[in-house]
């Protein structure tokens, strides 16, 4: 891997943090979008964001906010950000027909060696990628908002990804501090979502059955199982429950599989029962105070990485 140039498409919310990734690793980043204003903008963006990272001690790698973004260019055409690229990101908005588009021309200017990566959250890799020349370069490296607090990235192939685009792929992600995860094959919802899913469908039943009201069942997760699960997945948490996997399975199995016998079903979310439990969350934070509960939410995401960090220092010292 010795070309550092990196192509990201599209520079909106996700854009811009895949910019500032790669370029805190040292890679030369391009950036495009479809008017030379947006990418202005998203590059203002980003100086203002590397220098509070900077400020909060959270930027990455060895460059300062300066060196970092002087690795960072804007381009004004497709062409031009793609041309000799190692690695394209793709971060346009989510939908099947644009992706299409979008993939139909990165097909043509990509070299054959080129990775060529979607952020998509939820569009399966074989739907925008089955007629491509370059098919077996293209692959899912899904993000989680934002990205540079929560470090996971799910990497998802189409049933023609070559094994070896998604083995460099997780190398690239490891190498900008991501913490890379790699799907066997592609299913809706990737693994995220999926489990995300699952919960948020068992909190809707809780609600919908009068178990508990939205404040509680939020409670569940922040104050109980959010705090382990900051550190530790559910499956090695039951392995840690117990003495060992086989033990927790002897013991807890049976009452495992009667409790999920009852879970809720799957419904739509819709209805009455939707608007008591929008009525209940605008009661917590109404629409005009969202942005200040995401930057809060965001310094407390930023607290937390600041945390992993440290506790990964004293283990390795
Ligand atoms: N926002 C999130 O929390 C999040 C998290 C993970 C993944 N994603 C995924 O990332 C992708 C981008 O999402 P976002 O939130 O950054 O959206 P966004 O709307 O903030 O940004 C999309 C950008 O793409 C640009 N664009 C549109 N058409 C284009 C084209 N033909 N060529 C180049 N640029 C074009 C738009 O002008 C815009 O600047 C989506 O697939 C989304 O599902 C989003
Ligand atoms: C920091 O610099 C050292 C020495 O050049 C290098 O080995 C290391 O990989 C760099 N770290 C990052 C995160 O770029
Ligand atoms: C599970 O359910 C079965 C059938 O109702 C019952 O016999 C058994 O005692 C239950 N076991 C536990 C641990 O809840």
């Amino acid at each position: 891997m010795t070309r550092r140039k990196i192509a990201i498409v599209g520079s909106g919310l996700i854009g811009r943090s895949w910019a500032m990734l790669f370029a805190g690793a040292g890679y030369h980043v391009n950036l495009f979008d479809v008017t030379q204003e947006l990418v202005e903008n998203a590059i203002k963006d980003i100086e203002q964001q590397l220098h509070a990272l900077a400020a909060s001690g959270l930027l990455r790698g060895n460059l300062s906010a300066a060196e970092q973004l002087t690795l960072i260019t804007g381009t004004k055409t497709l062409k031009e950000c793609v041309e000799g690229a190692l690695y394209v990101q793709e971060c346009v908005p989510e939908n099947l027909e644009l992706k299409k588009k979008v993939y139909a021309e990165l097909d043509e200017l990509a070299d054959d060696d080129t990775i060529i990566a979607s952020s998509t959250s939820c569009i399966l890799p074989s739907l925008f990628s089955e007629n491509l020349k370059h098919r077996s370069n293209v692959l899912v490296a899904h993000p989680v908002n934002p990205p540079f607090y929560v470090p996971l990235v799910e990497l998802v192939p189409a049933p023609w990804t070559a094994p070896e685009v998604v083995v460099k792929a997780r190398k690239i992600m490891e190498e900008l501090g991501q913490k890379p995860v790699s799907l066997s094959r592609e299913i809706p919802g990737f693994a995220l979502n999926r489990i995300q899913y699952a919960i948020l469908n068992e909190c809707w039943f809780l609600a919908q059955e009068g178990i508990l009201d939205v404040a509680d069942i939020d409670a569940v997760m922040s104050h109980g199982l959010g705090p382990r699960y900051a550190f530790m997945g559910p499956l090695e948490t039951a392995h840690l429950n117990a003495e060992g996997m086989e033990n927790y399975c002897e013991r807890y199995g049976e009452t495992i599989y009667n409790v999920s016998k009852t879970l809720g079903p799957v419904t739509r979310f819709e209805g009455e029962h939707l608007q008591k439990v929008n009525q209940q969350l605008l009661d917590q934070v109404p629409l005009e105070k969202l942005q200040e509960k995401r930057a809060w939410r965001n310094n407390c995401l930023a607290s937390l990485a600041k945390l992993k960090q440290n506790i990964d220092k004293e283990q390795t010292d």
